[in-house]
């Protein structure tokens, strides 16, 4: 048995490469800033840098949270999953950073930093979002888990669901000019959403290639009429004329393709692991036989 700081080691004490590829992850970020640090410092306003970059980051490992549960399937690499807790506590370290980092550009102002909170959209959202998770990471421990029951834990660890969507709207909130990365980042969650809710539609934990295509396709269907839908509300000039900027290749390369890209690669990669596996069955046979 390991201790539980040394989060390196898996349960059985075991130095484990899936673990150290995890915390890893986890700390690039953080040697990113370290070695961005003079720019940071020299910058218009170093802790709305680090405000942004911790934000960013929390989201970002939330979605890797949840892209474990069809990745492990797809990959047939079920051993991801005893990275998943670490990851999404990961999360959360980043999160209560950037609610740290508010504080102090706020110049720790805590009755300016509840007003704000309690006041402006963007805020109200974020914090809620922010408090799903403290409960999330309060609860995540292996006692907690034994106290609330398997099935009640379940339950509550699906709400992670709805605060990744009210992150997104806080993340939409307070994007200013370019929302591309935003419109992406809803693509992919699109895309975490669709694959649950098709499983659990077909009552299966294995979707076929063709499936997994058609999801692709759909949901990059969808970024792009969301992103349409979107501006032409914002400002007032008709979808299909955006659309039509989204399929001039010259303007950029929009979320819509961008998404199209990371369905048909996942669709890709369960097409070589299936062909893969009836390849070592068939070798199998042949060599029983
Ligand atoms: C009390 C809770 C929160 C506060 C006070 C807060 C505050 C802020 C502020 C001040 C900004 C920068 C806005 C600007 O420069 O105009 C920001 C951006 C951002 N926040 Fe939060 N936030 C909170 C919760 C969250 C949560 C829970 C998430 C995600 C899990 C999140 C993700 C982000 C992201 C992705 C950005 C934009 C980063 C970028 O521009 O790349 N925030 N937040």
């Amino acid at each position: 048995m390991s201790a539980s700081w040394q989060l390196w080691r898996d349960k059985r004490g075991r130095l484990s490469a899936l673990r150290i590829a995890a915390l890893v992850l986890l700390l690039l970020p953080l040697g990113k800033a370290l070695y961005d640090a003079g720019a940071i410092a020299h910058g218009a306003r170093p802790l709305n840098d680090l405000i942004h970059r911790a934000g960013f980051w929390a989201l970002t490992f939330l979605g890797v949270t949840l892209s474990i549960t069809p990745f492990r399937r797809i990959a047939r690499y079920g051993n991801l999953v005893e990275v998943r807790r670490m990851l999404g506590v990961g999360a959360f370290c980043y999160i209560a950073a950037h609610l740290c980092l508010y504080i102090a550009d706020q110049s720790y102002d805590l009755g300016k930093v509840a007003y704000e909170i309690t006041h402006r959209w963007y805020l109200i959202i974020g914090g809620t979002a922010w408090l799903g998770l403290a409960v999330l990471a309060a609860t995540s421990t292996d006692g907690m888990q034994r106290r609330l029951g398997g099935l009640r834990w379940r339950r509550l660890h699906q709400i992670v669901y709805a605060i990744v969507l009210l992150a997104l709207i806080h993340y939409f909130q307070q994007t200013k000019a370019d929302i591309t990365v935003p419109v992406f980042a809803a693509g992919l969650f699109g895309w975490l959403m669709a694959y649950r809710a098709l499983a659990w539609w077909r009552d299966t934990t294995e979707l076929s290639t063709l499936a997994l295509l058609g999801l692709a396709v759909t949901v990059s269907a969808l970024t792009f009429a969301g992103e349409a839908i979107g501006i032409a509300i914002a400002f007032h000039v008709s979808p299909l004329r955006v659309l039509g900027v989204a399929f001039n290749i010259d303007a950029g390369i929009r979320p819509g393709w961008q998404v199209l890209a990371a369905g048909l690669a996942v669709a890709a990669l369960d097409f070589v692991r299936v062909r893969w596996n009836s390849r070592s069955a068939r070798a199998r046979t042949v060599a029983a036989e």
